[in-house]
């Protein structure tokens, strides 16, 4: 399926994303994944919470200098440049967000590294590289957005070499919810244009694309109530802004902000941190 053969809702979610980047970029300190707070003590800034979980990526993925990885989703680039930086490897970051690509290229260019990340506007759906091109790929928090996931999965699998690594985080539901928590969280999945899975059921998605299961470490209580209390209060901050700049009402805006608390406040919601492999040949 092409881009362009989406359905009305795929092109909503990345026309959401494309709108809402601006503003979460501000609010995630330049990223847009969640913060890794290491417990109650621990007051670190939304910007070095978020490149810590960018940290703990890294180390997940374990790749060598001189390796290449492609980054899923990449949005506007900050995790890229880290790994890059980090590990001395090539990137191809892909993004269906027009915006996030034009963002993460100016970044790429801003941090001098053209040389070794290649920002490409492509869909996670259908990877357009050759099989076993990549020593690492790594999907931070957009398998919650795609079409299906199962699809995605088996294109990485074919893209990674072997023995070589997946990492990706993806928000989950720890236990079946039923009653005003379900509606909540299908009211929450509509408002955000995602859906997370039963945390049972990531083994079988892993293994049905081909790909061993290394580590599935669940770490909500350590990203969720920060992050999701600074987006509310973001969203909230930038109602006027939103409302001028991408149309966004202000309604709406305080909707999402109220989802956000009342999901960072969920106890039967996780994150998982997903480490994969393709087998050795
Ligand atoms: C939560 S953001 C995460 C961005 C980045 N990985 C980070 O951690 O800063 C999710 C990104 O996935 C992208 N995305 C969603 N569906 C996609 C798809 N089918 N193919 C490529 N990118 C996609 C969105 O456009 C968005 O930029």
């Amino acid at each position: 399926m092409s881009v362009q053969e989406q359905s009305a809702d795929y092109e909503a979610i990345i026309r959401q994303y494309e709108q809402l980047t601006d503003v979460s970029e501000v609010i995630l300190g330049d990223n847009l994944h969640v913060g890794y707070w290491a417990g109650a003590g621990d007051d670190d800034s939304m910007q070095a919470a978020t490149d810590r979980l960018t940290d703990l990526l890294i180390a997940k993925l374990d790749v060598r200098p001189g390796g290449r990885v492609l980054d899923v989703g990449c949005g506007t680039g900050r995790p890229a440049v880290r790994l890059a930086r980090v590990r001395q490897v090539e990137i191809e970051g892909i993004d269906l967000g027009i915006h996030q690509v034009e963002k993460a290229v100016a970044r790429v260019r801003e941090e001098g590294l053209d040389d070794s990340i290649v920002i490409r506007h492509a869909d996670a759906m259908e990877l357009d590289y050759p099989e076993e091109s990549f020593d690492g790929v790594w999907a931070v928090e957009s398998l919650p957005h795609v079409p299906d996931r199962a699809q995605v999965l088996r294109e990485i699998a074919r893209v990674l070499r072997p023995g070589a690594r997946l990492v990706f985080t993806i928000c989950v539901e720890l236990v079946p919810t039923t009653g005003e928590k379900r509606e909540f969280l299908d009211n929450y999945y509509r408002t955000f244009n995602a859906s997370y899975p039963p945390i049972e059921s990531l083994p079988e998605l892993i293994g049905q694309a081909g790909l061993e299961v290394v580590e599935l470490m669940e770490i909500g209580e350590h990203v969720f109530s920060r992050t999701m209390a600074a987006v509310a209060k973001g969203f909230r901050d930038a109602a006027d802004d939103l409302e001028s700049s991408v149309g966004l009402s202000p309604q709406r805006t305080e909707l999402m902000a109220r989802s956000a608390l009342a999901f960072g406040a969920m106890e039967e919601t996780g994150y998982v941190v997903a480490v994969a492999r393709r087998p050795s040949a």
